[in-house]
């Protein structure tokens, strides 16, 4: 097979671990017999120096051309003047956006061997294997009117929470495609009692549901599901909601698997072109030190292989290693350990003979 990935390092910790997936890409791919071409793109605050935007257009159509597109992260402290009008952020909205990646996956099981390292009692994490689908091109993040202007009453500003029904059905009929391969359980987490946008989601979820017999699903209001995730985290499945919730959600959910350096995630739309980026941002205080943890970045390579590329052994072959780095003590900073952001990449490429040789047909059965 071959692939085209077009890579986006970005800002802060973002080139640092994208460079170590990297390195687990290649050497699956050589392990497989796969051939992979790549070509690197500026993207966010590296993107806004060196040609003052955060989409250059090259950029844009080098990802478009893309099998698949990794990123590392965007943002940092040298962009962030409030007064500014051109924002790193803007350059991965504009990606998602115009390469219309509707759907952000955002798988969060634990390792029982990491059960220590987050502040929840493990009797608490046991069991947890939950999906987020996040809506990722609608809703507040989007939504226009979004401006400031002066009044009466001196600044205002306004961002828009605007649905469509089409926009809704499509990413909540994805939850229930998912929920089907797994434990067939949707939560639909939306804001009904007071939001309108939330009221028409609930409603075209409830329409997609009656589609679904065997799919149990469940609608939970955002403020009750923030607590529900960290007090019952088992009982969730698929959760599927809109844009701004999962952002906000999916970072609290990154707390089970005791660090977000963990998370990976993979953007979807109607085809099979994905972008796949670690969840945990550019953390511009550890940036440049080699203490990042490259494993969320490394698990989105897998996303990539699964969804893009359509090769799940190559998946779950990744996967297999990273768990047995981590059960083996390969812990960088964020976990207690002092494996460097090379040393952690190193360990997982280590483990990846040793995964391909489980890859039996045992572990082929799941898939998110
Ligand atoms: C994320 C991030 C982004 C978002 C930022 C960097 C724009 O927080 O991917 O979760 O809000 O979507
Ligand atoms: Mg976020």
């Amino acid at each position: 097979m071959h692939a085209r990935i077009a890579l986006c390092p970005g800002d802060g910790i973002g080139p640092e671990v994208l460079v170590e997936a990297r390195k687990v890409l290649d050497a699956v791919a050589d392990r497989f017999g796969h051939s992979i071409s790549y070509s690197e793109h500026l993207i966010g605050g590296a993107a806004i120096d060196a040609t003052g935007t955060a989409l250059p257009d090259d950029t844009f159509a080098a990802c478009a051309a893309a099998d698949a597109v990794l990123l590392g992260a965007v943002g940092g402290p040298k962009w962030d003047d409030p007064k500014a009008t051109v924002r790193p952020e803007q350059g991965l909205l504009a990606v998602r956006q115009r390469l219309g990646l509707w759907a952000n996956l955002r798988p969060v099981a634990p390792y029982p061997c990491l059960y220590d390292r987050s502040s929840l009692r493990p009797e608490r994490l046991a069991g947890v294997d939950l999906v987020v689908i996040r809506e990722l091109t609608g809703g507040l993040y989007f939504g226009t009117p979004k401006e400031r202007t002066i009044g009466p009453d001196g600044r205002r500003a306004v961002d828009t929470l605007v649905y469509t029904e089409h926009e809704i059905r499509r990413v909540v009929e994805m939850a229930f495609r998912i929920a089907a391969t797994r434990r067939c359980k949707v939560t639909s987490i939306d804001k009904a009692n007071v939001l309108e946008s939330s009221r028409l989601w609930r409603q075209v979820a409830i329409e997609v549901a009656e589609q679904h017999p065997r799919i149990r699903v469940e609608h939970m209001l955002v403020d009750s599901a923030a607590m529900r995730l960290i007090t019952h985290p088992s009982q969730f499945d698929v959760i599927v909601t809109e844009n701004m919730f999962g952002d906000i959600l999916t970072d609290e959910a990154a707390v089970l698997s005791g660090s977000i350096g963990l998370l990976p995630s993979a953007s979807l739309g109607d085809g099979p072109r994905g972008l796949y980026e670690p969840i945990h941002g550019s953390a511009p205080d550890i940036a440049g030190h080699s203490v990042a943890n490259p494993v969320g970045t490394i698990l989105s390579v897998a996303m990539m292989f699964r969804f893009s590329l359509g090769l799940e052994r190559e998946a779950q072959v990744i996967e297999r290693a990273v768990e047995d780095a981590l059960r083996d003590g390969c812990h960088t900073r964020d976990l207690g350990g002092t494996f460097t952001t090379e040393a952690m990449g190193g360990a997982v490429r280590d483990r990846l003979e040793e995964a391909a040789a489980d890859a039996s047909s045992a572990m082929l059965a799941r898939s998110i």
